[in-house]
């Protein structure tokens, strides 16, 4: 394993659990007046804050699913987008929420909102843990961050370069010097 961490924490686990507390109820004050909502998780980087952040949703009943993207080979974008494994359930006339771990250029969540829009949801929003806006070139709008970052390449809490620290509680930067 050839990566290295900056000694200094991004964010820790206490200040995650805050942000994802007060995103919880946001979303749940959003979705107040409606009788459904579907959750989509994009695969890998999302597992971990799509689970601490369902449980911060109070109501409405919610279901859960996830959908595999590819998009990226270690710290430098292809920009180019396969689903690697799709939904399981109908989401046309329904509430969705896309959650992902993080918005860089924005292409990724472009291409996902374009694919979900062909599905025919009755609405279809985007919460992301972590937001690089200096980094941004999409052409749709986030409805919810957690946290916008300086565009450095960061892991933990689900995040990962080429796979690895996505099991760390908190935010660390890679050292890439
Ligand atoms: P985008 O399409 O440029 O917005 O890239 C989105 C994807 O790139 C995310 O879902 C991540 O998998 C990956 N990514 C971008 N920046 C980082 C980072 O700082 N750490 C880990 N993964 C990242
Ligand atoms: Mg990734």
């Amino acid at each position: 394993m050839k990566y290295k961490l900056k000694n200094k924490i991004l964010l820790t686990k206490e200040q995650i659990a805050d942000r994802v507390t007060s995103l919880g109820s946001e979303i749940a004050k959003t979705y107040a007046d409606q009788d459904d909502l579907i959750v989509v998780g994009v695969l890998k980087g999302s597992f971990i804050f799509l689970a601490d952040l369902v449980r911060a949703i109070s109501s409405p009943r919610l279901k859960i699913e996830f959908i595999g993207v590819r998009s990226y080979e270690g710290t430098t974008s292809t920009y180019t987008h396969r689903v690697t494994s799709n939904l399981t359930a109908d989401i046309s006339g329904k509430n969705v929420l896309l959650v992902e771990d993080i918005i860089d250029t924005g292409e990724t969540i472009d291409y996902l909102l374009d694919l979900f829009k062909g599905r025919n949801p009755r609405s279809v929003k985007v919460c992301t843990f972590l937001s690089k806006p200096d980094c941004h070139r999409m052409r749709h709008t986030i409805d919810f961050v957690g946290f916008e970052i300086a565009p450095e390449f960061v892991v933990g809490y689900g995040l990962d370069v080429d796979g690895y620290f996505r099991e760390l509680p908190h935010v660390a930067v890679v050292d890439q010097d």
